[in-house]
């Protein structure tokens, strides 16, 4: 297959392209099973049922799930470390935890069975993005306890890829073997690319020369403008990529290359709901609110009803039969909120890189004068547009930008090119300053 045009027939997973009945069937048939694990074997899960007053031979059908409880982080912290394990320690193949900001991390396991269908998954959504057998794949998600390198690693081996184990960081070196290996695959977030980006210009290569033709970016959110700016740059597809580890890792959902309008959610694997974030009740497909998922065929760690925080929307599918998951737009954690109106990150990114002389490099810095919240974007300038006068026409266009089109008045600084801090993994967005209970 070349890379844009739909997949070879017969190269997809029948159930990629499955009737919805066929779909809805095998999800009753596994949310059945996963239910009942989950309650004979997570003593957690037990309680948390008996205190709801249902029980898993209650779920006929798929709407029944409405009406077991949630699962949130707080769950798995308060079980930590191994609480929520529905199979004895031994049984566990490969543990992984993200390092969450505030207290103790979060802990996932994963049994062999669980390791293989994670794989599988991967390779899934590599194939979805246009990888084939026998590409050679960078990859420069973190190893580690992070679910990123390791999740890609395996699906590009499932897949029959060749694989570079890069790892994050070393940004020179990055650069210098993707010069030198040529791969055609990279895997990283779109953050960090953007720093790979500016090593190929301080190293005097052309990025659009590179062997680079599909890029394969998430664990952060990015908008379709980012996604433009690094196809552009780079000459190659830019398809995105989700998962949390709590769910199971990166390869929940993935974009397919040839339409790159949302995300396929691997629906035979995960049964996604979205819910309104303050009463918790499930929306339609079409409305936006909170993702929530239960797992299909987990072992070592069922979830179910997991609240994601992200936000986004449901929609009928289009190249494959499952439902596109649209880009996320944030997490309620990262949404900002000033004189009442509701901010993300990603609003802005989107009206920064409309200005053609601001670079998609930035950071949101939120401080309190008084009692009132303010907010200050910091962002670069493009090196062709650094001068004093041409900063000085870029703050004011985005100011104005910001207010016209999201409503809230930001101080604007337009900073030299390389001044703010290049992540190299997920990039931190909102720096928060203010004084937490100083109102
Ligand atoms: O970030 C897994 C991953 C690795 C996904 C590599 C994709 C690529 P966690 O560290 O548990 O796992 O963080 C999960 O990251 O709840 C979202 O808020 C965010 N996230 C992940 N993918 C995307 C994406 C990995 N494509 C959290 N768009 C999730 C927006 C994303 N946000």
């Amino acid at each position: 297959m070349r890379v844009g045009e739909g997949p070879r027939p017969g190269s997809l997973d029948p159930i990629e392209i499955a009737s919805r009945d066929e779909i809805a069937a095998l999800q009753t048939k596994r949310l059945k099973a996963t239910l009942k694990h989950a309650y004979e074997k997570v003593p957690a899960y037990r309680q948390k049922f008996d205190k709801a007053g249902i029980h898993p031979r209650e779920f006929k059908r798929l709407e029944d799930l409405r009406k077991f409880p949630f699962t949130s982080k707080a769950d798995l912290r308060e079980n930590y470390p191994f609480g929520l394990f529905a199979v004895p320690r031994e049984k566990i193949a490969r543990i992984h935890a993200s390092s969450g900001t505030t207290g103790k991390p979060t802990v996932v396991g994963y049994t062999k069975a669980d390791l293989e269908v994670w794989a599988a998954l991967m390779a899934r959504s590599m194939r979805a993005s246009g990888a084939t057998p026998g590409m050679l794949v960078h990859i420069a998600y973190g190893y580690g306890l992070f679910t990123g390198g390791l999740g890609a690693h395996a699906g590009a081996e499932k897949l029959g890829c060749g694989v570079v184990p890069m790892s994050g960081g070393m940004t020179e070196r990055q650069v210098q073997l993707i010069h030198d290996f040529r791969p055609e695959v990279i895997m990283v977030t779109p953050s960090y690319m953007l720093a790979i980006l500016d090593e190929f210009r301080r190293a005097g290569i052309d990025p659009r020369s590179s062997s680079l033709k599909i890029g394969i970016f998430g664990a952060e959110p990015w908008t379709n403008s980012m996604r433009a700016e690094i196809e552009e740059e780079f000459d190659m597809h830019a398809v995105d990529i989700y998962g949390l580890s709590e769910v199971m890792g990166p390869g929940v959902a993935n974009e397919c290359v040839e339409t790159k309008d949302g995300l396929h959610v691997w629906e035979d694997h995960f049964f996604p709901e979205v819910i309104d974030p303050v009463t918790g009740e499930v929306l339609p497909d079409g409305e936006k609110g909170e993702l929530v998922f239960t797992s299909l065929t987990k072992e070592a760690m069922p979830v179910i009803r997991y609240r994601t925080r992200d936000l986004t929307r449901l929609m009928r599918g289009t190249a494959r039969s499952m439902r596109r998951m649209e880009k996320i737009t944030g997490r309620s954690d990262d949404m900002m909120i000033l004189r009442g109106v509701n901010v993300f990150p990603t609003q802005i990114e989107e009206e920064l890189l409309k200005i053609e002389t601001l670079a998609a490099h930035y950071q949101i810095v939120l401080t309190r004068d008084g009692r009132l919240d303010e907010m200050e974007i910091l962002v670069e300038a493009r090196p062709y547009a650094a001068s004093k006068e041409e900063r000085a026409a870029a703050a004011r266009k985005l100011k104005e930008a910001v207010k016209n089109f999201i409503g809230v008045t930001a101080k604007v600084t337009v900073a030299s090119p390389g001044a703010i801090e290049r992540s190299l993994g997920k990039a931190k967005r909102v720096v928060d300053k203010r004084v937490k209970g100083s109102e």
